[in-house]
């Protein structure tokens, strides 16, 4: 790093000396940069494991990246059937697995890397739930989460397509045919969207691309407009206390300390942790017990093949219980177009919730029972939702509690969690924070 005094007369200045790097600064700014995002960031010092979760995300963007980028160099997006009769593109996902050399490893890292990135980002959503990280003045940065959130399900659901198995191809068409619920343009939009009247070569090719460079780049703004918008206002922490209200006569908040080194040191013992899980999911069970891979995406696509059973990957099974839970007419618009509604709403929603939150304190730590009790049914319903997303229909408890009406009781609860809110956060108890942080 520029010695201070050369940085500082540099910056007075404007004269240039010295080593190379003073150089650079001066061209770029390296340095200022440097301090401003890390050596001099000064974040809350009573961080515990929950803030592992948004360097985790970071690591695992990254990982998805890598390997995405040598999936490509072997993949083909062809839905036309070779010699043997079996998909271009599903063939192409056999020869990685079997013939290019570590070619399993980087699939398996890929796809159980989709799996790892839900984990962290719901870890991470819920933290800021927890602990009231979207309340202002980090609305923004929220926002900008539930934008990622969003790109992050579009990434998914079009990666999901490419190795164009059973479950690919039936997956695609189930979601895709959900746009035609849409009163009057949804026939023209869902053509729109496949390219062709069935889940076909063009819709193949199109996700490809939105696949592996429209969304991932729009995804990399966001990430760092959220950083920005993080460090514009700085990090939040477990007792929802706004650390820059109490400052020395530098003007360095007192509870703060510079996130380099010591939380990019911290954040290694969460990227061993997390790597050791990540290594025994990927090298004993890649394929998750058949939710992390499901078992009909191994045989290929056969648009004359319908699965009994269509369910999509874990991570969305709540959304799709959401969508299933609507079954009657609005209205008199088809139920299909509420499910539609409903499965959107269901995430949009998160958006509003630095303006839905009434509560005069941020932290759970010192929110009332009301809170503790609806944010814990919320977890519970949001586990159930999940679980009876990946069961027909038809599902019934111990083989006697129908699964459908519990859906839609659940999926009720869901949104009024969140449509109550601004009423039971504002008539909750609560203890006064803090003035500094605590270290517990
Ligand atoms: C690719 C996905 C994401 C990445 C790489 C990412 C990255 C980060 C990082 C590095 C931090 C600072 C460290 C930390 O507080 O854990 C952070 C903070 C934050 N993120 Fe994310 N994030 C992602 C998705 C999301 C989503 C989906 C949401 C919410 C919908 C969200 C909401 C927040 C909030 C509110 C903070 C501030 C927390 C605080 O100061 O207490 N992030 N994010």
């Amino acid at each position: 790093m520029a010695s201070d005094t050369h940085y500082e007369k540099y910056k007075s200045d404007g004269s240039i000396q010295g080593n190379a790097l003073e150089w650079f600064d001066a061209r770029f700014p390296a340095t200022s940069m440097w301090r401003g995002h890390l050596s001099e960031y000064y974040a809350p010092k009573n961080f515990n494991f929950w803030y592992f979760f948004g360097s985790l995300a970071m690591l695992v963007l990254v990982i998805q990246i890598a390997t995405g980028i040598f999936l490509t160099m072997h993949y083909k997006p062809d839905a036309s059937v070779n010699a043997s009769g079996i998909p271009v593109a599903f063939a192409s996902v056999e020869y990685i697995m079997r013939d290019v050399s570590w070619g399993w490893l980087i699939r398996y890292m890929h796809s159980t890397g989709a799996s790892a990135f839900f984990v962290v980002v719901y870890l991470h959503m819920f933290r800021g739930m927890l602990y009231g990280s979207y309340r202002q003045p980090r609305e923004l940065i929220w926002v900008f989460g539930v934008l990622i959130f969003l790109c992050l399900m579009a990434e998914a659901f079009m990666g999901y397509l490419l190795p164009w198995g059973q479950m690919s191809f039936w997956g695609a068409q189930v979601i895709v045919n959900l746009f035609s619920a849409i009163p009057l343009i949804g026939d023209p939009l869902s053509l729109w969207i496949r390219g062709d009247f069935v889940v076909g070569d063009a819709t193949l090719n199109r996700f490809f691309s939105f696949h592996v460079i429209a969304v991932p780049l729009v995804l990399l703004g966001l990430v760092a407009a959220h950083i920005l918008a993080l460090h514009e206002v700085g990090s939040n922490n477990p007792d929802g206390v706004e650390i820059k209200k109490h400052k020395d006569a530098n003007g360095i908040p007192l509870d703060g300390i510079p996130f380099h080194p010591y939380y990019s040191v911290k954040d290694i013992v969460g990227v061993v942790v997390f790597l050791m899980v990540f290594s025994i999911i990927l090298f004993f069970a890649p394929e998750g017990g058949g939710y992390f891979l499901e078992y009909n995406n191994f045989i290929p696509a056969d648009p004359l093949k319908t699965p009994p059973h269509i369910a999509p990957v874990w991570y969305f099974t709540p959304y799709y219980s959401l969508l299933r839970a609507m079954v009657w007419p609005i209205f008199g618009i088809d139920a299909k177009f509420w499910g539609v509604v409903a499965m959107g709403a269901g995430v949009v929603v998160f958006a509003f919730l630095p303006w839905l939150d009434r509560s005069p304190v941020k932290s759970i730590r010192y929110r009332g029972p009301i809170y503790k009790t609806l944010l814990t049914l919320w977890v519970i319903s949001f586990f159930v939702l999940g679980f009876l997303g990946t069961k027909p229909p038809s599902y019934a408890f111990f083989g006697v509690i129908p699964g459908a009406p519990v859906t839609q009781i659940l999926t009720a609860y869901y949104f009024l969690f969140f449509l109550t809110m601004p009423w039971w956060s504002k008539i909750d108890k609560y203890k006064p924070e803090p003035e500094r942080v605590t270290s517990k």
